[in-house]
């Protein structure tokens, strides 16, 4: 099958230029060069996937770094695995040698040694995503389909390629969930049987690599999909005994999506997903999947917070009371309650502090209250805190007003 004209229809003319002139450069050296993965997948269903990645039988590495001169690129190179990303203004595009991999251990990362394009296809994880696209002058557009990726596409499958996959590599156990959820397709009966065998896989999984997996599962559309079929699967409870992805995320996930901007949700989901962890739980969660100081900041204050909640469930409370609450937190944990809580007046003082309270500043600093006459020492501390207050309150409203306070607590100083 060519798929010349399909590639000329799916990318755009400057990637297209740029993949011509990859393919004549390598050409000139008697290398071959192939499209593969999720561009070819992606083509066959016609959504866009602008993320180029190409295999070179020869070396990628010399090769990227021609192209790179040739066509102003910014060049990344990965010795060890052999390969090389190019960065350019709109895109970036990946290269690497075609490669044979083992497993010393199941879970570990895998050897790699340079190969053929079928033996760079075989190593891959499903069948969908392990077609190739020859770039080469001679057969440009063929399509290199050795595991029946096309008919499974049709078929709406995602299947393994051999029985070892998910034991090689357990991540595959949350791919074959992302895909299946992303693409409303189906895990092929094997597959789902081996997925459920080797569920205990997960063990031999580094905390970093499984976070980085339900860090893309949460870049998906509906990631609530994917994580409650993870739960029916038995895989979720395997990370985490209490994580659940019941109806209550999948409300919770769908409001946080219309009130974050897409990069913001990643963290976000994770504060939802683990609101109904004890300490312990936390605790054992943060390091099982390595969290990095921020995002374990955000969550450990999730559930802090969630404790003192009751405290903000008063209606007529000053706006200062609930800064005075709230300052401590990541931003990002006061949203996961204010999505969390079931508490309308909860739910409004988390909101006024997120949208207005924690931005209120003072127009006077220490320089105008030392101007005014204030002494150098605690005493500035303590007006610039009544100064704050009274404006978290209302109470003063300009610059004018400030000054004005400033006098008043002077005067009452000087005559106690
Ligand atoms: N791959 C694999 N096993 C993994 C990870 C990746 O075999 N554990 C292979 C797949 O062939 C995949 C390719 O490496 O197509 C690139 O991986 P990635 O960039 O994660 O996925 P894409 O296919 O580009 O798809 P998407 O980004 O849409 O998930």
């Amino acid at each position: 099958m060519n798929l010349a004209t399909q590639i000329e229809q799916y990318l755009p003319r400057q990637l297209l230029e740029l993949v011509k002139d990859i393919s004549e450069q390598a050409a000139e050296q008697e290398q071959r060069v192939y499209l593969v993965g999720g561009v070819v997948r992606d083509m066959f269903l016609g959504y866009p996937n602008f993320d180029l990645d190409l295999v070179v039988e020869g070396d990628a590495l010399k090769l990227a770094q021609q192209v790179a001169e040739a066509s102003h690129a910014k060049l990344l190179t990965h010795h060890r695995f052999g390969t090389a990303k190019l960065r350019y203004r709109d895109f970036t595009l990946d290269m690497a040698t075609a490669r044979k991999e083992t497993y010393a251990k199941p879970g570990a990362l895998p050897t790699v040694t340079p190969s053929t394009l079928n033996d760079d296809l075989i190593r891959r994880d499903f069948s969908i995503n392990a077609m190739a696209v020859s770039l080469t002058p001679n057969d440009y557009g063929e399509l290199i389909d050795p595991h029946q990726g096309k008919s499974d596409l049709e078929h709406r499958l995602i299947r393994i390629l051999h029985p070892r996959s998910f034991c090689d590599d357990a991540t595959r156990i949350l791919r074959a969930v992302r895909y299946e959820q992303r693409l409303g397709f189906g895990i092929e009966p094997r597959t789902a049987q081996l997925l459920k065998r080797d569920i205990p896989m997960l063990d031999t999984i580094s905390g970093d690599r499984i976070r980085h997996e339900l860090e893309l599962i949460f870049k998906e559309k509906l990631p609530e999909l994917a994580i409650k079929r993870l739960d029916n699967l038995g895989v979720l409870s395997k990370i985490s005994l209490s994580l659940k992805g019941d109806g209550w995320i999948a409300e919770k996930f769908d409001r946080a999506r219309r009130l974050k901007k897409p990069h913001q949700l990643p963290m976000l989901y994770f504060c939802l997903l683990i609101y109904s962890f004890s300490e312990n739980e936390i605790e054992q969660f943060l390091t099982r999947l390595n969290t990095s100081a921020t995002l374990s900041r955000a969550m450990r204050d999730t559930l802090h917070l969630k404790t003192s909640l009751p405290l903000l469930d008063k209606p007529a409370m000053k706006p200062s009371e609930i800064y005075y609450l709230l300052r401590e937190y990541e931003p990002l944990a006061v949203q996961a309650n204010a999505i969390a809580t079931e508490s309308p007046i909860v739910h409004q003082h988390l909101q006024l502090f997120l949208t207005k309270l924690r931005y209120v500043r003072t127009s006077l600093n220490g320089g105008d209250l030392k101007r005014l006459g204030i002494p150098v020492g605690p005493e500035i501390g303590q007006v610039l805190h009544a100064l704050h207050k009274a404006k978290l309150d209302g109470e003063v409203k300009t610059r004018a007003g400030e000054k004005k306070l400033v006098r008043s607590l002077k005067n009452t100083w000087h005559t106690c």
